[in-house]
């Protein structure tokens, strides 16, 4: 049997890593992963996630199973960060999923369930595995354009003129903040216009919130959440705890939808505990119980909140700085765009030989559409990437 399976295409980001690890170079700069790290290139545990563990593991008494849901106070705690007072609990479903991507999947699932044959729209590009999960469950899909690759921002009128197209009964697949692969965001303006649009269209927006409180902040990383759920009768959302918490490897997310009345949020919450039972059961605990223990403890919050925050200063300073080098060695403001973008990518906008040039002559790792992982960066190696960008000729 096994002979008849076919060979699955590697995933471009996790080559790139070995590429990285096997690199003998001592100087060379991996700005390829997803993964936040610090100015010592390390991925910290938070404190307040050190904290939760050791309460957790005093005071714990049973690994018994949770709910097929997980535990509804994780729901409510996490919703509750995303959602504000847009939270509406007599309207909303919600499921503990393993990360964002099993809530993505399980949401696609839905989707599918709930309307078979239903084409999910995503911005060009995305990231590569919402393509990739769609192609898996073998969904259609078309994409709206999203990026203007030369101005580096939203191309917001070919957005527009795109989710015109969409059909009824469609699904729109929306990041929430911090675009993932390009840095660049909706302004809120932009997400009402969209709000109205997908309204107007009578489709079911579909945010994949993956790095609040990576962008401008926890609240207004999740103004765009709020508003479609303040203005739209139905909409999914899948959020993921790997990057704000930094519990990458707990596999720690939740899928919630938004219905239009009780009898709705019900039918959704019994569809989504089924989908958890028929894809893995219950849901994995350690990671939610985290979330949960910090963010209904003020003093584990805001200690958590305090750290986000420096983690998030840090990364803009490191925009800010990767901009301004930028502006001096190439004498122009053609990439004042990177102070612009949010989060932890940026889109730089090189050819293909211009990354294969950067890391075969520099020994510096990004994907090969030029997505940067600004995190990668610390203050002695931005002006060593400034002086490669220009040497390269981006
Ligand atoms: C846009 C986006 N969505 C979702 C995820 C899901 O993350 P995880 O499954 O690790 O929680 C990621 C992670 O890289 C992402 O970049």
């Amino acid at each position: 049997m096994l002979e008849n399976l076919k060979d699955q295409p590697a995933d471009k980001i996790l080559a790139l890593m070995q590429a990285f690890r096997d690199d003998p170079r001592d100087d060379k700069i991996d700005l390829g992963v997803g993964v936040y790290r610090n100015a010592a290139g390390v991925t910290p545990v938070m404190r307040a996630v050190k904290a939760a563990e050791k309460r957790i593991w005093e005071t714990q008494e049973t690994k018994a199973y949770t709910g097929l849901a997980g535990d509804p106070a994780y729901a409510r705690a996490l919703g509750g960060m995303i959602l504000g007072d847009a939270a509406d609990w007599d309207r909303l479903a919600a499921v503990a999923t393993p990360g964002g991507t099993g809530a993505i999947r399980q949401g696609l699932e839905l989707i599918g369930m709930a309307a078979p044959g239903a084409t999910v729209w995503v911005s060009a590009p995305t990231w590569p595995n919402h393509l990739s999960i769609l192609r898996h469950l073998n969904m259609p899909m078309r994409d709206y354009h999203y990026f203007d690759d030369a101005t580096r921002e939203v191309d917001f009128d070919g957005m527009l003129a795109d989710l015109a197209k969409v059909g009824r009964g469609d699904a729109v697949l929306l990041h929430g903040c911090c675009h993932n692969p390009t840095g660049a965001n909706l302004t809120a303006e932009q997400w009402a216009q969209v709000a109205d649009l997908l309204a107007e269209k009578g489709a079911m927006p579909f945010i994949d919130i993956a790095y609040q409180g990576f962008g401008d902040g926890l609240d207004a990383d999740a103004a765009g959440v709020r508003l479609l759920a303040g203005r739209l009768p139905q909409m999914l959302i899948a959020a993921s705890c790997s990057k704000n918490f930094g519990i990458y490897r707990e596999r720690t997310g939740l899928l919630m939808a938004l219905a239009e009345d009780a009898g709705q949020k019900a039918l959704a919450q019994t569809n989504l505990a089924h989908l958890n039972r028929q894809n893995f059961s219950f849901p994995p605990d350690h990671g939610a119980r985290l979330v949960q223990t910090i963010l209904g403890d003020a003093d584990l919050r805001a200690d958590w909140m305090a750290e986000l925050e420096d983690v998030r200063t840090g990364m803009l300073d490191l925009r800010r700085q990767l901009a301004d080098e930028l502006r001096q060695r190439s004498n122009s403001d053609r990439f004042d765009f990177l102070a612009r973008h949010r989060g932890m990518f940026s889109r730089l906008g090189a050819t293909p030989a211009q990354v294969e040039a950067l890391r075969r002559d520099h020994g510096i790792y990004m994907v090969g559409d030029s997505r940067m992982n600004i995190a990668g960066l610390n203050a002695q190696t931005v002006p060593v990437l400034a002086r490669a960008i220009v040497d390269v000729g981006v």
